[in-house]
């Protein structure tokens, strides 16, 4: 394990190689870290996504875990995720200006259109775990969606630089969400949307599959998608694919 630095409030802990970033956040928030710890390491054993899905962590990618207080209404935790996807985009966006970025429901980002960054919120104890991967050096073989890479868009950003620059915007965009609420966060997310508006499906947790378009987020970060029906559904897990 190693300590380097990240500015104020973050505190870094660093490792070559853990099971899950996730995992070791939630084992350090057990052991008493305060919130703004951050467990980056170079790879990961058992790295996991969303839906119980395997993360691919070979070195040279981004892998981290931040620790947050949710705050007294546990209700809005989930929230944090939005927060979460605008620091990406925010990092994004400065590290690659020519590329389209965009963020898709519930918490992943796109650059021109293909996912560059996935996110996993679980509970540690009682503090969040943000989990963030961003594809650095190297992108996994497309499965269920298109995938890239900074390395691909041209930067030679290193991960930690990434991380550095993730923290700063981070920091910035959970600071106001604490003293402002969802409001802003909501709107930032919904300038940086992909697909509004447009014809897309929803793969539920279940496996069956809505069609309809995206209509935006609810107050709670619940995608809301207008079926061909005239209904309008309040989807709060799933994967999203748009009209090709
Ligand atoms: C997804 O898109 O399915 C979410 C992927 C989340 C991956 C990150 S990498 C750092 C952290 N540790 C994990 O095991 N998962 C998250």
């Amino acid at each position: 394990m190693r300590e380097n630095a990240l500015p104020a409030p973050f505190s870094l802990v660093a490792f070559d190689r853990v099971d899950s970033t996730n995992d070791e956040a939630k084992r350090l928030a057990q052991a008493g870290a305060p919130p703004f710890t951050v467990v980056w390491a170079k790879s990961q054993d058992q790295g996991r996504g969303r839906l119980g899905r395997k993360w691919d962590s070979v070195p040279g990618n981004l892998y981290c875990s931040v620790l947050v207080d949710p705050g007294a209404d546990l209700a809005l935790a989930p929230q944090l995720s939005f927060v979460a996807a605008i620091a990406v985009a925010d990092t994004l966006a400065e590290l690659v200006p020519a590329a389209a970025i965009a963020v898709k429901w519930p918490n992943d980002v796109l650059a021109d259109g293909a996912k560059i960054c996935g996110m996993l919120l679980e509970w540690g104890g009682p503090l969040i775990v943000l989990g963030v991967g961003i594809n650095v050096a190297a992108h996994p073989v497309p499965a269920l969606y298109p995938a890239t890479s900074l390395a691909r868009l041209g930067s030679g950003a290193q991960p930690f630089d990434v991380l550095a620059a993730f923290s700063d915007h981070f920091g910035h965009w959970v600071e106001r969400w604490k003293r402002e609420g969802f409001s802003p966060i909501r709107a930032a997310w919904t300038a940086r949307a992909a697909g509004l508006g447009q014809p897309g499906h929803v793969r539920l947790a279940d496996g069956t599959t809505l069609d309809g378009k995206l209509y935006g987020l609810d107050a709670e970060g619940a995608l809301l998608l207008d079926t061909p029906g005239g209904e309008r559904r309040r989807i709060v897990a799933g994967d999203v694919f748009f009209a090709s």
